[in-house]
């Protein structure tokens, strides 16, 4: 039996064309309404694509001059999620960003047409992070198995049927990285994808700095590099999410593996073959390329 059927866990229910649980929605007068600044820079994704490391990349690039702010405060307030509201663990998004000063970084996993207007208006910088959906789906299950906010992530076959069907908190994975995809053609989004960071961080780190008009010396950009390889972060408190009371890390931890291609550790044969097909129609049309191995 899955981990969490014993526990209460928040329904899925839809919302403004996608699905999502009241955690995200409680707040969302708020989150229409909010008022962004032209400085702030926000950290977009889908879930379980990577949104946690290019966090920690940015937090860092803005404390050089003292690189041990970055143990400050845990991620989700050194990076505040907007349309989180509150719960035990977290003050509101839209609070903690309304009493924050700028440059502010601010974390999203809505997709684009949520965006609120004002990041627009603005013409607010965002790095969009996206991941292969096989991976993906495998991160999000495990994630849903741990995390108490999430909706019940059942048995993986179960699961991967409902990742299929974009039956997910934020919705279709599809929908998502294609919707960012055709939006940065005319908006400042720099589109990453976590293969791509995998492969090489540094070079990744270099569009992250052109991209935010930041220049790195050699020594910071090494420090860059090495305070955000998957092992610091993982034993770091400040990142790795252990100070979040919703999340059972014995169930999964929140640094799980950090990989390219566990899917295959998941994925039977014809789930794949399933996967695949489903997949070239969902994904036809776009110039959007994902890798599953590197
Ligand atoms: P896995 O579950 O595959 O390990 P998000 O931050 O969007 O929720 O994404 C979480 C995923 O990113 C997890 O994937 C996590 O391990 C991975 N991750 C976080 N920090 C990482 C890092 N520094 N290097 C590689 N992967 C990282």
């Amino acid at each position: 039996m899955a981990e969490d059927q014993e526990e209460e866990r928040p329904e899925l229910f839809p919302f403004r064309g996608i699905h999502m649980v009241h955690y995200f929605t409680d707040n969302w007068d708020q989150v229409e309404a909010f008022q962004a600044r032209p400085d702030d820079v926000v950290v977009a994704s889908y879930p379980k694509t990577g949104t946690t490391w290019v966090s920690q990349i940015v937090d860092l690039m803005y404390c050089l001059d003292d690189p041990s702010r970055v143990h400050r405060a845990p991620i989700y307030e050194r990076v505040p999620f907007l349309e989180m509201s509150k719960t035990e663990d977290f003050e509101a998004g839209t609070t903690i960003l309304d009493a924050t000063p700028s440059p502010r970084l601010i974390k999203t996993h809505l997709p684009v047409q949520l965006i609120p207007q004002s990041f627009w208006d603005n013409n607010c910088k965002i790095i969009y992070t996206a991941r292969n959906a096989k991976d993906t789906a495998v991160s999000y299950f495990h994630f849903s198995r741990m995390n108490k906010i999430q909706s019940r992530a059942g048995t993986w076959p179960t699961f991967l049927e409902e990742f299929i069907n974009g039956e997910m908190v934020f919705g279709s994975w599809y929908d998502h990285v294609r919707g960012w995809w055709d939006k940065k053609e005319s908006q400042p989004i720099l589109y990453l994808l976590y293969e791509d960071l995998k492969e090489n961080l540094p070079r990744e780190i270099d569009k992250i700095c052109r991209f935010l008009g930041r220049e790195l010396s050699v020594a910071d950009k090494q420090k860059v590099v090495s305070q955000t390889s998957f092992d610091v972060m993982k034993s770091s408190p400040m990142a790795n999410y252990s100070t979040c009371s919703a999340m059972d890390h014995k169930v999964s931890p929140f640094m799980r593996k950090g990989q390219v291609g566990d899917w295959k550790n998941h994925f039977t044969v014809v789930q794949n073959e399933r996967f695949d097909e489903d997949y070239k129609r969902k994904m036809e049309g776009t110039t959007l390329m994902f890798r599953t191995d590197i």
